[in-house]
């Protein structure tokens, strides 16, 4: 039996911002019980929801010395779908409102989960064969086991794996500051292992150190060896080719289901959508205060707020888009000038645009069962799980081609009669528009047509199986 064990900063169902909590979440359920003892740590936060905190049991506690202090360090921990969460309890760290917040504070707070969730393990006595970190908050982790840990048997021989969800984000702050917290010694800040362009850089350490690499779609491992994508580490993700991979995601199967589906008014399927489906937008029309048509389309959006996604294409063209007969349903929230664009558009276009600024797990699923199409129009999307779902409910999917869009979404091919979805490929307004607008001629002018691209949609397969064989190889290959 290999054990691995996953530490990461969001998991569902503790706690959400983005994809990489669905991922941690819904991934190790999918590993051969057999052969594989998957485990999770994350931090124990505040702002996790009462009934969380509920299902967590108190396992013990130490003190660590960090930063000059002598600091609490609590094990907490939880079953879920048949997966031990462990947990990282420190009141003065994790009580923010959200999980991330201030930089600074946030560089401190995740090189003493990397610590303390390392010191736990032989506290819990959970001995992983791999410990499998994921992104910049657990950067640390292959370091320090190639460091302060490997004294002693407990530690010698655990490999680590280094999964990429998002690059642009490295846990980057100055030298001085990050050896003081960190404890590491000056051997590790230089610029072939920790230091990057003088500062110091948490992922990269990690992607310096880890015994395997991974990202999340086999184009974003390669585009990130490319000056464009690759956010200054480019030249190391070359020399690190040889051990990176690209395994794209899945999502979770049960929980996105639209013949199951708790939050969505009317269930459906693959046989009975061209019926059933439209029924979930009437009932959101209604619910937005939108014109109430079926034969209207609809245009959804869930995603952060954030230039990665393609808001400034959507910006641009937004007025042009709304003299078309569409409605766009949006939910998210993020930087204020994407939240205010929205709004913007939503008073303007009463009637055809609805701007949802909050975060709701609800709104997001009725927005999947009941649009017509999704809009995700992205500069770079290491991969993207929104469009999964969308393809899982039959909504369309409008993507650029980039990272895992084009990787998930087969575009429509009117004379083969293929295609998921619409893309277009470079970052220009123009071409998001037509794209779209070819979307709404197919949506409108040959129905039938359309409704096959939502079979074929519904049709693909992303559930967690084959990309959860991919890392179990992996693993295999680490620790024959
Ligand atoms: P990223 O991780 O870059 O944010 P992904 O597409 O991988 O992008 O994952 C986004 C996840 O977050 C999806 O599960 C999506 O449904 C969810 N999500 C994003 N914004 C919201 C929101 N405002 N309310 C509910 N769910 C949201
Ligand atoms: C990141 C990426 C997104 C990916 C997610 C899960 O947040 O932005 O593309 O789907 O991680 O891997």
């Amino acid at each position: 039996m290999k054990k691995i064990l996953f530490m990461a900063s969001e998991s569902v169902p503790f706690i959400k911002t983005g994809g990489l909590a669905d991922v941690v979440g819904s991934l190790p359920e999918c590993f051969d019980k057999r052969y594989f003892d998957v485990r999770v740590m994350l931090p124990k936060y505040m702002c996790m929801h009462q009934d969380k905190k509920d299902m967590m049991q108190y396992v013990d506690h130490f003190y660590m010395e960090y930063n000059g202090k002598s600091e609490y360090v609590g094990i907490l921990k939880a079953e879920y779908n048949h997966i031990q969460f462990y947990f990282i309890d420190d009141e003065y760290y994790f009580n923010g409102p959200t999980p991330y917040g201030d930089l600074r504070f946030d560089l401190e707070k995740f090189i003493f989960f990397d610590k303390a969730a390392l010191s736990a393990l032989p506290v819990i006595g959970f001995q992983p064969d791999i410990v499998h970190c994921h992104d910049w908050q657990t950067g640390l982790v292959p370091v320090y086991l190639k460091d302060s840990f490997r004294g002693g048997e407990f530690f010698a021989n655990m490999k680590t794996v280094m999964t990429i969800h998002n690059l642009k984000f490295q846990g980057t702050w100055d030298v001085k500051t990050v050896k003081q917290l960190s404890g590491l010694p000056d051997y590790y800040f230089t610029s072939d292992k920790l230091e990057a362009y003088k500062d110091a850089n948490m992922l990269k350490g990690g992607i310096v150190f880890a015994d395997a690499i991974t990202t999340v779609s086999a184009t974003y491992a390669e585009e990130i060896k490319t000056d464009f994508y690759g956010e200054k580490l480019n030249g190391l993700l070359q020399a690190r080719a040889n051990d990176l991979r690209g395994i794209v995601n899945g999502i979770d199967y049960d929980e996105y289901d639209p013949s199951t589906d708790q939050f969505i008014v009317k269930k459906y399927n693959q046989k009975n959508f061209r019926k059933e489906k439209v029924k979930n937008k009437l009932a959101l029309q209604e619910e937005l205060g939108l014109d109430r048509d079926e034969k209207k389309m609809m245009i959804g959006i869930v995603s952060r707020l954030t230039g990665q996604k393609g808001f400034d294409l959507i910006a641009y063209v937004m007025d042009e888009l709304c003299q078309d007969e569409v409605q766009i349903v949006v939910l998210g929230t993020g930087e204020e000038q994407y939240e205010n664009m929205f709004r913007y558009f939503d008073w303007k276009y009463a009637n055809k645009v609805s701007a949802n600024i909050y975060y709701s797990e609800e709104l997001s699923h009725k927005i999947y069962a009941s649009c017509d199409a999704f809009l995700m129009p992205s500069l770079f999307e290491p991969c993207g799980l929104s469009q999964l779902m969308a393809l899982r409910y039959g909504t369309v999917p409008i993507v650029r081609e980039t990272g895992g869009l084009k990787d998930t979404v087969e575009p429509y091919n009117e004379y083969e009669g293929r295609g998921t979805g619409f893309s277009f490929v470079n970052y220009n307004a123009h071409e998001m528009l037509h794209a779209i607008r070819y979307a709404e001629q197919v949506y409108y002018d040959r129905k039938r047509e359309w409704n096959k691209i939502v079979d074929r949609a519904m049709e693909a397969d992303f559930s967690w199986d084959r990309s959860a064989a991919k890392y179990q190889e992996m693993y295999d290959w680490l620790v024959p």
